[in-house]
């Protein structure tokens, strides 16, 4: 009991010394953490381990409204936000990226995929959001673990499937990190989503979010129920690497594609609206896997965008989602799209 009253006592002694404005803030500020706390459900194991989260936290909130006020004044194009990776270090919340392409030996798996030859005398429409098509699944959350290209994979495979079937069903991300490790990926340490859809093929199918659901760990065997195949793959497409018409051909044509993109930046960690135009963020080197569901021109500022569906949760970004500059190779987002045969 007295343990867990030191942090008042603390804050107490601190408002009986500091100057009136200042020690009205360390209270706002306290009570702002707390509500965060209520908010996303937060407990701490020890009272020490609530004062290094409440510093995170404090520190990434001034940033945030700085950014903010920036953002206010017209001089950036996106908008940050709390969310609940807020009381997560920077270092933390990267090591859930799923690492570099030299570790997973990307080019020996690209080459086993079809070319994408973009579609002759046909007109791409202006803007395409497949989630109006009906092709999207709900927002998924892959927490502390680094499986965003199973997330990528399933997100993929899942709009294949319905484009195929007209029937949108949710996949297993579990079922391809617990069973592609022959594969060489690495379950909750990355992989690479075409792994993933060459598992699928290889194995007759995979199953579906309910028959086999996600529990954000790597399982020690893979559970796998063949009596229960949900969607089936026959191997994966890749598109042009660089060529930013081919991904936009592919994704107005053939629906949601998978995309890998570089996230290394805290501005993207706490991403809440608007296209995120940023040079300082700017890295081409891609360590996190997404959904590629659609892109749109801003008729205002004419900016073209993609829209990204992420595997974070959806107090992250736009209920999940973020826009990103077109044409530009964002984060590499042109360096690495696949989607699954069907
Ligand atoms: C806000 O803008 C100023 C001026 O461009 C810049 O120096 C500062 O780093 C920005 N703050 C944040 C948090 O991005
Ligand atoms: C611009 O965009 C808005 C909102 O998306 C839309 O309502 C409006 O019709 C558009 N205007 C033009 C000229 O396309």
């Amino acid at each position: 009991m007295l343990k867990m009253k030191t942090p008042i006592l603390v804050y107490l002694l601190l408002l009986s010394v500091l100057p009136r404005e200042f020690s009205a803030a360390i209270v706002e500020d306290h009570k702002h953490f707390q509500q965060f706390k209520l908010v996303y459900n937060k407990h701490y194991a020890t009272d020490t381990e609530e004062r290094r989260r409440e510093s995170i936290f404090l520190k990434h909130s001034a940033f945030i409204e700085e950014h903010n006020q920036n953002y206010t004044k017209g001089l950036t194009s996106f908008e940050l936000g709390i969310n609940e990776y807020a009381d997560w270090s920077e270092e933390e919340f990267m090591s859930f990226m799923s690492g570099s392409d030299e570790i997973h030996d990307i080019r020996n798996v690209m080459k086993q995929g079809a070319t994408f030859i973009p579609p002759a005398n046909v007109k791409l429409p202006d803007a395409v959001d497949w989630r109006e098509l009906g092709a999207v699944t709900g927002v998924k959350k892959q927490g502390r673990c680094g499986s965003c290209w199973a997330f990528a994979a399933t997100g993929a495979l899942e709009g294949q499937h319905f484009r195929k079937t007209s029937k949108l069903i949710s996949l297993s991300e579990q079922n391809l990190v617990d069973c592609t490790l022959t594969y060489g990926n690495k379950g909750c340490n990355g992989g690479i989503k075409e792994r993933g859809f060459l598992y699928v093929r290889d194995n007759g199918g995979i199953n579906s979010e309910v028959t086999y659901p996600y529990r954000a760990q790597q399982d020690a065997e893979c559970l796998f129920d063949a009596s229960a195949i949900a969607a089936t793959s026959k191997g994966f497409v890749r598109i042009q690497p660089e060529d930013e018409y081919a991904l936009l051909a592919a994704v107005a044509t053939v629906g949601p594609i998978a995309v890998k993109m570089n996230m290394k930046c805290l501005r993207k960690q706490f991403y809440r609206q608007g296209v995120f135009n940023d040079q300082l963020c700017e890295e081409r080197r891609p360590n996190h896997a997404l959904l590629l569901v659609g892109y749109g021109r801003n008729n205002v500022t004419n900016e073209d965008y993609w829209i990204l569906k992420n595997s974070w949760g959806v107090s992250w970004g736009m209920d999940g989602y973020i826009t990103v500059p077109r044409n530009v190779n964002f984060g590499g987002i042109a360096l690495g799209p696949s989607y699954p045969l069907v």
